[in-house]
């Protein structure tokens, strides 16, 4: 059990991931692990927008949420390094995958559609699960959007079980990626390290 990283996080760390994947439940407790602040895209877009994301949905339409969330995910990954979660769709928009990776570390919660399923039937506030049956639309869902959640730098299992079993997997392959980045940043073997050069 990893309980934090080893090296700084350099970049906001960004959760992404199908709803009911346990992105801002996760977030919140590896925020705190970390010691950084957690920021809900969500919330920052109804705060934005002045009203619940249904009412946005149902008064003003999907496009126009997805122009706020897009603008409001720019703005929040301008902040210092923190920890974000996104609503489901976010990372499907090409300029906010692309703000992500300029600012960010992505990681993609992955989960097993009966997870997401039993997850999201606690709640009615999505409005992409209303058409139908929720586990028949979350797994069309999954077929479209896993591919581009698959570009995110990292992926993690979000199993049914303790979330905080999550967290530890987040940081650990967050932990293993930032070794990883920093050993090909080193000189190599044998090459004169800048500075004591003749
Ligand atoms: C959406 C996911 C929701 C919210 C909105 C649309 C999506 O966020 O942004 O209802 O397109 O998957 P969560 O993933 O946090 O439920």
């Amino acid at each position: 059990m990893i309980t934090t990283l080893h090296r700084p996080l350099p970049r906001t760390l960004v959760l992404v991931g199908l709803m009911g994947a346990g992105k801002t439940a996760v977030g919140k407790r590896a925020a705190a692990r970390l010691g950084l602040s957690f920021i809900d895209a969500d919330q920052e877009i109804e705060i934005a927008a002045g009203c619940t994301i249904p009412d946005i949905f149902e008064r003003y339409g999907e496009p126009a949420f997805r122009d706020l969330e897009r603008r409001v995910i720019a703005r929040l990954m301008r902040d210092p390094v923190q920890v974000l979660s996104t609503g489901g769709g976010a990372f499907m928009d090409p300029q906010t995958r692309a703000v992500i990776a300029e600012f960010g570390l992505s990681v993609w919660l992955k989960a097993e559609l009966s997870v997401l399923a039993a997850r999201t039937a606690k709640r009615s506030n999505r409005p992409l699960l209303r058409g139908g049956d929720p586990k028949e639309l979350l797994a069309q869902l999954m077929e479209r959007r896993h591919p581009v959640y698959a570009l995110a730098d990292l992926t993690v299992e979000s199993r049914d079980g303790p979330v905080e079993e999550t967290v530890d997997r987040v940081l650990a392959a967050i932990d293993a990626h930032l070794a990883a980045t920093a050993a090909t940043d080193e000189p190599a073997p044998g090459s004169t390290p800048l500075g004591q050069m003749d």
